[in-house]
Order: C-alpha cells, then structure tokens, then sequence
C-alpha cells in the first residue's frame, strides 16, 4: 500500500485552496484545520466536511499531532517566519504561501531551521505550474529563442480600498504585507521574471500609493537588468480599472513569446520552418481557447491543488518541493532591493544586503 501522511493548513483564507487540493491528493490520510478565527475554522470545516477532531484554534495544538507531517502556512505575509520556524521544529514539513516572509533576514532564518531540523520547506507559486509557462521555460532553457534581449512583465489589477480594510488591515502595510502591489500581488510576476530570464543583476524603480489610503505603494515601474545582460520592464499595480491582465512578453534574437495570463497569444520563432503552422499548433494548446478542463482531463495538477500534491509526493519520495524556500527568497531579493531603488532613487545591484525599508 502507498505510504499517506496526515496534512495540516494554517490560515483559511486562500489555505482554503490548499484544503481543497489536500482533500484530493494521493498520499493524503486526512487533512487537518487551523484558524484563530473560530467561526471562519468551521465555515471551512464545514464546507469542506473536516471532521470536528481535526478543526483547531490553536496551531500549537495541531503541530503537537504526530500523524500530520506538513503542514501549509497561510496565515498573513508578516508572520510567515514565525509560523513556519515553529511547524519545522514541531517536525513539521512546511509549504509557506507566497511570499515567503516579507525580509530577507527572516527568510534566511526559516533556511537555517530547514536545514537544521532537516524539513522541507516549499514556497506556493503556483503560476509556475500552468503549462503555458512551463512550456516557455522549456522553450527558452532550449536555446531556441537565441539571446534574451528584452521582456515586459506587466501586472495591471484593481483591488477596491475597502479589499485593504478587510481582514483586520494587514494588507497594505509594512509590518504585516511587507509592501503593496508589488510584495503582495506583483511577487507572482517576479518570481516569473526570474525563473524565464535568469537572475536579475540590478533594478531601477519608482513607486506610488495613487488611489488607495495605504502605507505602501498601489503602483511600481522598474527597469531591469539581468545577469545575462538582457534588460526589461517590470510593472505592478492594483489601480488598473476593471482589473486587467498579466502581460509578459518576451524577446530573443531568434525569438519572441507573447502572454496574456497563463495563455500563450503569440509564439515567433525564427527556425520555424513550417509557415508559422507551429505558432497555430502553440496557440491550440497554450493559447486562450485552451479549455479550462484540459489540465484535468490531461491528469495535471495545476495551481494550489498542484502545489500541495507536490508538496505531498516530495515528503513521501523524500526529494525537494517543486518551488524550494530558497527560490522564494529570490523574488523578495529583487522585491527589496525594487522599494530600496524607490525610496534612494538609485539603481540597486544584486545580491542585495537591504537596509530597513518602510517599517
Ligand atoms: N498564492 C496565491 O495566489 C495567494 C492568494 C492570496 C493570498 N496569498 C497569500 O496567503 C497568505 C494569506 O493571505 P489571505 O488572502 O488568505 O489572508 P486572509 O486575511 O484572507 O486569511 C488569513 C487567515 O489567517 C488566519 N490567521 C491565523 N493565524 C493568525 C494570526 N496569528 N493572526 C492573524 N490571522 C491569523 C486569519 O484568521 C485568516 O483566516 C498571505 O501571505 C498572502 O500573500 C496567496
């Protein structure tokens, strides 16, 4: 018989995804919950049919079961560290939402008790588990686009003000969001960013808070440079009325890829010999028609529910989450040194050793 470990979410706001996706992975024995908020723990547990022996107020509670073996950390951005050092040393595995923490200095702690406590530590960006971006990762890893030149990687949403008065206020601050549109919205984009154009080498950026009563900023531009000497646009904001896409374009000397979410709406490649029949044959399966149903017809696991699959297998197989907490620390590397190059009105180089900012 497979081997199946008992799963535990803390936090029920998006952890709600994650419960749904454990309920149905392979290797899952049960799924626990965890919410300070008791009435939200049993709207969840009761939506999702939890058993009352598994619902917890208290996460010290739940990380004293020895059946759960790991547990997702969906609680807000500011506390991730805490959250997570206490579930590692309870023997817990830990798959942490997006951002990892909101500083690098924490980051590096939650690293150091990985790798003491030998835990896993995985990091959600689930954007990466779409099959038109794993594709393009392919497609420019191959070589086939020739030397990367430019790209745009554009986040145009809208989030009203009262989204940043909900929830007790923690969105949108320092303390608790660690920064705006880019840390909490825009680190989907630049985790991207990073993962299709390589390491960035420095980041010129300016920021403005435009239409919300926030600390942080609702909108960012930066100009980017990356290792590989190619150089691009990076842009963030929730005040895009209605709420319009993820935009990211990118170009090589023998190539060029258009995005619009995670759908592929242009594929140019110069070595396509066959009339541009290949760019029909991408966009049938990348492109926007793509049915919303083909993941799971095609036995894909896709956002969360791919996540915590993964997060699963890794414990049982004993191999390293899909998305390692060290890659988490690569989007809040570049995150901070962006607010660092706002607030100095310098261009910031990478690796970078932040300074307070904000709080
Ligand atoms: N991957 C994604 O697409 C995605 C989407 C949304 C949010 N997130 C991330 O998930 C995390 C949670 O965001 P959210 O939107 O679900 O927030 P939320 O405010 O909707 O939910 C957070 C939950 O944590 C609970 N909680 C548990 N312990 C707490 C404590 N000690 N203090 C305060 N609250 C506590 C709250 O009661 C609440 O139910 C954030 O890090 C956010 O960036 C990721």
């Amino acid at each position: 018989m497979t081997e199946k470990i008992g799963y535990g979410v803390f936090g029920l706001g998006v952890g709600r995804s994650h419960v749904s996706g454990a309920l149905k992975a392979d290797g899952c024995a049960f799924v626990a919950i965890c919410d300070i908020h008791e009435a939200t723990l049993h709207r969840v547990g009761d939506e999702y049919g939890i058993a009352p022996e598994n619902r917890y107020t208290s996460f010290d509670e739940m990380l004293r079961r020895p059946d759960i073996a790991a547990v997702s950390i969906c609680t807000p951005s500011g506390m991730h560290r805490d959250h997570a050092i206490k579930a590692m040393k309870a023997g817990k595995h830990v798959l942490t939402e997006k951002p990892l923490e909101i500083r690098l200095e924490r980051i590096d702690e939650m690293l150091a008790v990985a790798e003491e406590e030998r835990r896993l530590l995985g990091c959600v960006f689930q954007s990466r588990l779409a099959p038109a971006y794993r594709f393009v990762k392919e497609t420019i890893d191959s070589g086939r686009m020739g030397k990367l030149i430019t790209c745009n990687f554009h986040l145009k949403w809208y989030r009203e003000d009262s989204y940043y008065r909900k929830n007790g206020g923690w969105r949108g601050t320092w303390a608790m969001d660690g920064g705006g549109a880019i840390m909490n919205q825009t680190v989907h984009t630049v985790d991207l960013m990073q993962w299709l154009m390589g390491p960035v080498s420095s980041i010129f950026a300016k920021t403005g808070t435009y239409t919300h009563d926030i600390e942080t900023e609702d909108t960012a531009v930066a100009a980017v440079t990356f290792e590989n000497g190619a150089i691009g646009t990076l842009i963030g904001t929730t005040c895009a009325y209605p709420g319009l896409e993820v935009s990211v374009q990118i170009h090589g000397a023998k190539g060029s890829i258009y995005m619009s979410n995670q759908r592929i709406v242009l594929f140019k490649m110069a070595d396509d010999d066959s009339d541009f029949s290949e760019e029909k044959r991408v966009l049938e399966l990348y492109g926007p028609n793509r049915p919303k149903e083909a993941d799971a017809q095609a036995g894909i696991k896709t956002g969360h529910a791919g996540q915590v699959q993964d997060m699963i297998d890794a414990v049982i197989q004993g191999r390293p989450p899909l998305i390692e907490g060290r890659e988490g620390r690569a989007a809040v590397e570049i995150i901070q040194a962006l607010y660092e190059s706002a607030k100095s009105g310098r261009e910031i180089s990478l690796p970078y050793q932040p300074e307070v900012v904000g709080v």
